[in-house]
């Protein structure tokens, strides 16, 4: 294997379990624990304690058990358990989302993508998992011990340093590089503020894909993307997974389904002094009337604006 292997930077491992890594312990009702597993020590429970070295250089899929006979399955951990378990100190993006993103951004081995902000490095992860070694991903994050969170996530997953990956401190509008990039993501509360920037670093046809918690985030940032002009009309969605369980007769959704976690926009960049062709129609009724602050479209006319306007203003 040599170093632009995706495999060494993919953060699974596979053969005997070695001290030095962390393993998944679930019991019979699907609590789990994690292990970094240490030569010599115990791990104890309230049914009794379970050596580190009845693991160590076993394979994974086994069943361990305590003292007290409580048992135990032990696995690595997968990369969507794993983001959403390790510490963060903001919000993460949820691997059903986070899955969506590598389709819809259309990420790809090798790709060169833009992020901010980083926050605890869950995005991050699915990100270099997809781009590999010789891709590169440039993160930006404007809270320094934010920063200092996703790196250490990163780094305990991938075991060491992905060689794609750099991270710099600051508002990314302040501090984004001079270099071009095929896609970026934002995640953060006013994405907006961003779109100039990742309009000037974008190369024609990349993708810029917004993930944001509330309906008016989405709305602002799709009007300050169509109001920038030379991106494609963006493309809004929510992904919605339902589990379910099947036991016999008894199928039913499972309790417990995630709800809402955020929503999707996707837009691509036009090549440079291309304007997207105009789609003639009216505003929807109420969409510009007097309560809307963000920025106008292009594609609305003077006089179906000021006839909005007065909609909305009879409508009260
Ligand atoms: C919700 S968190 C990102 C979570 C991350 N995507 C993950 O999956 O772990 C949003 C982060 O964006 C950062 N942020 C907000 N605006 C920013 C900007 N203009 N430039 C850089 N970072 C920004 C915040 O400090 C915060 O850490």
């Amino acid at each position: 294997m040599t170093d632009n292997d995706p495999a060494v930077y993919s953060g699974v491992h596979t053969g005997a379990l070695r001290a030095g890594e962390w393993v998944a312990l679930t019991d019979a009702k699907g609590h789990r624990k994690s292990l970094l597993l240490q030569a010599g020590k115990v791990f104890h429970t309230t049914k009794g304690g379970l050596a580190h070295d009845d693991i160590i250089g076993r394979p994974e899929g086994i069943v361990v058990t305590t003292a007290g006979g409580l048992q135990y399955l032990v696995f690595r951990p997968l990369l969507d358990e794993y983001m959403v378990s390790m510490p963060r100190e903001a919000a993460v993006i949820y691997p059903k989302d986070a899955a969506q993103i590598l389709m819809k951004a259309d990420i790809f081995p090798g790709a060169r993508v833009l992020e901010a902000g980083v926050g605890s490095g869950a995005m991050s992860l699915a990100l270099l998992r997809a781009i590999g070694p010789t891709g590169r991903l440039h993160s930006y994050e404007r809270r320094p011990e934010f920063a200092e969170v996703a790196l250490a996530n990163v780094e305990q997953f991938v075991t060491g340093t992905h060689p794609a990956w750099t991270v710099t401190i600051g508002d990314l509008v302040d501090v984004v590089a001079d270099e071009q990039v095929d896609r970026a993501i934002l995640d953060m509360l006013a994405p907006w503020d961003c779109v100039d920037v990742v309009g000037d670093v974008l190369v024609p046809g990349g993708i810029l894909c917004c993930y944001v918690a509330s309906t008016t985030q989405m709305g602002r940032v799709s009007d300050a993307i169509r109001a920038h002009g030379g991106f494609t009309e963006p493309k809004l969605s929510e992904t919605m997974i339902r589990d379910w369980h099947a036991e016999g007769l008894a199928i039913r959704p499972a309790h417990g389904t995630t709800a809402h976690t955020g929503f999707l926009v996707i837009t691509r960049r036009l090549a440079p002094g291309v304007e997207a062709p105009l789609r003639k129609r009216r505003p929807a009724p109420g969409a510009y009337g007097p309560d809307y602050q963000g920025p106008i479209p292009r594609n609305v006319r003077a006089e179906h604006l000021e006839a909005n306007r007065r909609r909305s203003e009879e409508l009260g």
